[in-house]
C-alpha cells in the first residue's frame, strides 16, 4: 500500500507499507544478497504504482510476473496523530492488491519454485471467494512442489464481512501452514483463546508443525514438532511507535530459519529485530539497522 504520513509542519510523507510488505523488506534485509526476493501482487499503471514498483526495485525487491492492470491503483492509508495517539484512514476498497489472484496463470508463475512463500490474513481477507479459492489452491501445489508455507493470521475485523466468516477462512488455511506467525491478542479476539498456550494448542490440533505465538512485550511461544519454548521479549522503556513490530518480527524469524538458525534461538534474533523496530518512527526500519539488530 501507499502510507501518507503527517508530518508536523502539514506536509504527508509518502511511503510504502503493509503486512505482507513489511516482513519482505525485513527478510530482504537479512538474507544473503544473491537469494531472489519477490512481492508477489497487482499493481496498476499509474504514477504511484510506478514509484511503488520503482521503490522496491531500488531496494532488491521484484514484483516476479504481478499483473500491472491499466484500471486498478495501490491502497492507500494514511497515518494522523492525535497527540500521541496514531489513527489509521484507509482507502483500499478497490485496491490493485485485490486481482492478485485473478490470472491463476500469472500467479502460478509467480511462485514457482520458492523456498519460502508468505502470506497473511489480510491477503485472504481482501480476496473475493474466488481468486480466494485460486490462490490456495496454487499454495497448495507450490507446497507440494517443495516450498515452505508460512502464514500470519493478522486478523484485521474491519477487513472481514463478520468474525465468523474470518474464523472458518483463517482456521481452514492453517491445514497448509508449514509455519504459522500469530499474535495472541489478535488469536484471542477471533477464537476467544484465554491463553497463548490455547492458541498454541488449536495450531498443533490444526496440524502446523512450527508455530511462534507473538505477544507484544511479553514472550513469544515457540513451537516445532510439539516441543515448545518460552521466549522473552526484550524490554523497551518508551516504544516510539509499535507499527508494523509483528512484521519485523516475522521477517526476521523467518529469515533466521532460512540461514539455518532453530526456532527458539530465530524467535530471539526476532525479538531483537522488533525491539528495534519500536523504537524506530515508521514501519519500514533501515535495512541496515536491521542486520545490526538481527547479529547483535
Ligand atoms: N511493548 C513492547 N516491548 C517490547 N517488545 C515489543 C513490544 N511490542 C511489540 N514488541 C515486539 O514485537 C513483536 C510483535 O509484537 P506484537 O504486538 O505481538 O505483534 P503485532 O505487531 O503483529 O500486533 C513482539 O513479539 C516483540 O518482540
Ligand atoms: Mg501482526
Amino acid at each position: 500500500m501507499i502510507e501518507l504520513a503527517a508530518q508536523p509542519n502539514g506536509l504527508w510523507r509518502v511511503g510504502f507499507a503493509g503486512d505482507t510488505f513489511n516482513t519482505l523488506w525485513t527478510l530482504k534485509a537479512l538474507l544473503p544478497r544473491e537469494i531472489a526476493v519477490d512481492y508477489v501482487s497487482a499493481f496498476g499503471e499509474d504514477p504511484f504504482s510506478i514509484r511503488q514498483i520503482e521503490f522496491f526495485g531500488a531496494h532488491g525487491i521484484g514484483i516476479a510476473n504481478s499483473p500491472r492492470l491499466s484500471a486498478t491503483r495501490p491502497g492507500l492509508y494514511a497515518i494522523t496523530l492525535e497527540g500521541y495517539e496514531r489513527s489509521f484512514t484507509y482507502w483500499r476498497s478497490d485496491s490493485a492488491a485485490r486481482r492478485l489472484a485473478d490470472d491463476a496463470t500469472a500467479l502460478k508463475e509467480s511462485l514457482v519454485s520458492r523456498d519460502l512463500i508468505l502470506f497473511s490474513g489480510i491477503t485472504l481477507a481482501i480476496l473475493d471467494p474466488q481468486p480466494r479459492e485460486t490462490l490456495l489452491r496454487l499454495l497448495e501445489d507450490a507446497r507440494s512442489a517443495g516450498s515452505t508455507i508460512a502464514f500470519d493470521p493478522n486478523y484485521r475485523p474491519r477487513l472481514w464481512p463478520s468474525a465468523a466468516t474470518a474464523r472458518t477462512a483463517l482456521g481452514d488455511v492453517l491445514s497448509i501452514a508449514d509455519i504459522a506467525l500469530p499474535t495472541y491478542g489478535d488469536e484471542q479476539i477471533l477464537f476467544g483463546d484465554k491463553t497463548p498456550q490455547e492458541t498454541l494448542d488449536r495450531l498443533r490440533s490444526a496440524g502446523v508443525v512450527e508455530s511462534v505465538v507473538k505477544n507484544g512485550a511479553e514472550s513469544a511461544l515457540v513451537d516445532a514438532r510439539r516441543s515448545s519454548t518460552i521466549v522473552p521479549a526484550i524490554h523497551v522503556d518508551k516504544p516510539l511507535d509499535t507499527t508494523g513490530a509483528g512484521d519485523a518480527f516475522n521477517g526476521a524469524y523467518l529469515a533466521a530459519r532460512l540461514t539455518g538458525h532453530a526456532p527458539p534461538e530465530a524467535a530471539r534474533k526476532a525479538h531483537m529485530v522488533a525491539s528495534r523496530s519500536i523504537q524506530t518512527a515508521g514501519a519500514l526500519m533501515p535495512m541496515n539497522k536491521i542486520a545490526a539488530a538481527f547479529n547483535f
